[in-house]
């Protein structure tokens, strides 16, 4: 049997920063100059790390950006402070606030108080709303979601009727994920840690979404033949970066993103894109 086709994140995220580069290019002209600020509180490595590479990409494409670094025991209090003076700053445009936070810190109340037109994660309920009642392009749409369907639709696969399975609920990829594929016409199921059968319900998937955070979990096997295949994990085992789905989807799927290189690179590219979009709704 042929082997899947690889969807190439990195190259197509590489063609999104070059359109970018170029509209800020025109912002610049109308003296707006996009700036994103991330929040880190406390030292997680993997965060320093996903918060290095925000940096690059920004410093790549002419956004301007700035980390707040805060100690790990900053009251809530005083996080809650920061995203005030950030809020009020006419040169941010967007804030980030990088998860997860202290236990001693609640996400929820944070994130509530981003201002949602600076929200480019769209992790703010005004944000969310906007996604499930399809007026999305009012809001933000959370990264990685925002960057799957823009992989989808830049490799020419149209969701509408087809059969989408997503795997896992969280706030940040499953739940924003079903709503777009839902929005893109596409047949929803969301399925879960709990979910009983999930092999049957994956068999059944023309578009099989993976976020569930368990190195090489899903087979094969347990992939209808021909399917598209969208890998969101970002597993280390034994020092090796792979995915939620076994190299052995590649026999089965149609197309299949690969890890690295799939679904990382767009992440960030909708990050950038999102600022460029909160600059541009200030003129
Ligand atoms: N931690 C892991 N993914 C994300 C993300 O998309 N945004 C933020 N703010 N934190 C994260």
């Amino acid at each position: 049997m042929l082997g899947a086709q690889l969807i190439d994140g990195k190259a197509i995220a590489a063609d999104i920063r070059r359109e970018l580069k170029e509209e800020i290019n025109q912002l610049r002209k109308k003296n707006v100059n996009p700036g994103l600020t991330v929040v880190l509180v406390g030292d997680d490595p993997a965060s320093q790390t996903y918060v290095r590479s925000k940096q690059r990409a920004c410093a790549e494409v002419g956004i301007r950006s700035e980390v707040k670094m805060l100690a790990k025991d900053t009251p809530q209090a005083e996080l809650i402070a920061l995203i005030g003076e950030l809020n009020r700053d006419p040169q941010v445009h967007g804030i980030l606030v990088q998860l997860p936070l202290p236990e001693h810190i609640n996400s929820d109340t944070v994130l509530r108080v981003i201002d949602p037109l600076k929200d480019v994660d769209g992790f703010h309920p005004v944000n969310v709303g906007s996604l499930w009642t399809g007026l999305s392009e009012q809001g933000f749409v959370p990264c990685t979601p925002a960057g799957i369907i823009e992989l989808l639709h830049r490799t020419g696969i149209e969701p509408t009727g087809l059969n989408a399975v997503v795997i896992g609920r969280s706030n940040i990829v499953g739940k924003p994920m079903a709503a777009l594929l839902l929005q893109s016409n596409a047949t929803v199921t969301i399925c879960h840690s709990r979910t009983r059968g999930l092999r049957e319900y994956c068999r059944d998937a023309d578009i099989l979404v993976v976020a569930i955070g368990r190195a090489r979990f899903v087979k094969g096997d347990w992939i209808k033949p021909g399917a598209v295949v969208i890998d969101v994990g970002m597993n280390r085992v034994d020092g090796v970066l792979c995915g939620d789905v076994d190299e052995s989807a590649r026999e089965v799927a149609g197309h299949i993103t690969p890890v690295p290189g799939g679904v990382g690179p767009m992440t960030i590219a909708q990050l950038l894109r999102n600022t460029v979009i909160a600059a541009r709704r200030t003129l």
